[in-house]
């Protein structure tokens, strides 16, 4: 199977597979949606799509800004801004972006020209939310890895990478150091904060800490302690205007053992999620973006695709559908939150009528578009102003890009739909070495 070129081809796959609604009417992802006081101009955001091709101070570096500017001029209601390290031993990798008080004036700049760049473009100003990371079981500040976990977890540790355990001191300076992200990020021009509580970096590895001892371990309010914090802290610091979200796994997959969001037999358990989730928006947190899986572990279930490095246990479809049924649980959970689904991609041509029907009944309110941003920066602009995405353009599932991203030193982007720029790259991280 691969990503849908037409919406016919879609209407026709799979029969008795995933129950995914659809509607020929799209105008819904042209409304705006509230985002606390703010205003998110349309219903499409561009998922957080690390580079890895920022300075070793932290700051962007030119494929960077590249790939903000082309977000910009394809015209999302929302730009979630990639993955930005709160500390520098939090980093996945040594050009993972890190916003410091010395280097805040970069990224100052590219807000201000990811803004300007959406209205000369003829779109409207998107909003940008910055990501704050880190990368705690991935980080890898110099190159190596250099695991930092809240607790251990034998499956994912057969590489026998030797692995730190820290403890509640450090859990508290990295709420901290998320506040202060939070408080620059506020300063920089961004329209607000994401508090990363996914994927199984750090806050995210922690929802399912439930052997650790202390205040960060065991029952539900300590493993949610430092997410919950660090909300309440970013809330607290930063003025009204600027959001506080959070990008939040409400389910690990079955292949990690004990994982968060998950019942004992592995399938998806939203008692949890639910409960989070109204904890989160009760703490003033605004949008929250739902996701699941570990892309290093079980890519499938964070980004469905049917060729990568394995063949996928599952229909890719069954996993788009299980990705937007977690945001529509978080939803119903958290009415008063803009909540948006990730997983759109594989979905090709027939992503907008989907993310119409969901979003057209209130089962979520915006729709992000990660792997399919980076093939098809300007699919916005086409699916606001023309109904459709063009299937020349579509975002194949290759999971090249994810291959670019796993060679230490590679900057990952679209080898198929941007190929002047990574198929070089690709040639020479994943085929000449
Ligand atoms: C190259 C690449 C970089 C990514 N960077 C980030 C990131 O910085 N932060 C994050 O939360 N997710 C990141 N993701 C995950 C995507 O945001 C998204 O959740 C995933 O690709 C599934 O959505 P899709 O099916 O629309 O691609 C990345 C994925 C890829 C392939």
């Amino acid at each position: 199977m691969r990503p849908f070129f037409t919406k016919e081809d879609f209407l026709r796959a799979d029969p008795g597979g995933a129950p995914l609604p659809f509607s020929e009417d799209v105008r819904v992802l042209g409304d705006a949606v509230a985002v606390g006081p703010l205003t998110a101009p349309s219903r499409i955001l561009y998922q957080p799509m690390e580079g890895c091709d920022g300075e070793p101070d932290g700051s962007p570096g030119e494929l960077t800004v590249r790939r903000y500017l082309r977000f910009a001029a394809g015209g999302p209601g929302i730009i979630w801004f990639e993955a930005v390290a709160v500390m520098r031993e939090g980093r996945a990798n040594p050009r993972q972006l890190m916003l410091t008080e010395e280097n805040a004036g970069s990224f100052s700049r590219l807000v201000e020209k990811i803004k300007e760049t959406a209205v000369r473009s003829g779109n409207p100003e998107p909003l940008v939310i910055m990501q704050a990371t880190h990368s705690g079981r991935y980080s890898k500040p110099d190159g190596t890895p250099a695991p930092l976990v809240p607790q251990r977890c034998p499956a994912l540790e057969k590489n026998g990478v030797p692995v730190t355990v820290v403890g509640d001191g450090y859990l508290d300076r990295v709420g901290e150091a998320i506040v202060r992200s939070a408080k620059l990020a506020e300063k920089t021009g961004f329209d607000g904060v994401d508090v990363k509580c996914c994927h199984r970096y750090l806050l995210s590895e922690l929802l399912s800490a439930r052997e650790r001892d202390g205040k960060y371990g065991g029952r539900f309010e300590n493993r949610t302690r430092l997410l919950l914090d660090a909300v309440s802290g970013a809330r607290a610091a930063c003025r009204d205007g600027f959001a506080v979200a959070t990008r939040l796994n409400v389910y690990d997959g079955a292949e990690i053992p004990n994982g968060f969001g998950s019942a004992p037999d592995g399938s998806f358990d939203p008692a949890e999620p639910e409960k989070l989730a109204r904890e989160l928006a009760a703490r003033g947190v605004s949008l929250i973006n739902v996701t699941m899986g570990n892309p290093y572990f079980n890519p499938h279930v964070n980004r469905p695709f049917a060729q990568g490095a394995y063949d996928p246990p599952e229909s890719p479809l069954d996993g788009v559908a299980r990705l937007l049924s977690g945001a529509e649980t978080v939803k119903r959970a958290a009415p008063s939150a803009a909540v948006a689904a990730s997983g759109f991609s594989f979905l090709g041509a027939a992503a907008p009528n989907v993310a119409a029907a969901f979003t057209a009944n209130g089962s979520f309110d915006l729709c992000g578009f990660g792997r399919e941003a980076i093939a098809y920066p300007d699919l916005a602009s086409d699916i606001l102003k023309n109904g459709a995405m063009k299937k020349e353009k579509l975002c194949m599932c290759c999971s090249k890009c994810t291959e670019i991203m796993r060679k230490p030193g590679g900057t990952p982007g679209c080898v198929l739909r941007d190929k002047e720029v990574y198929l070089p790259i690709y040639r020479k991280f994943c085929v000449e070495d």
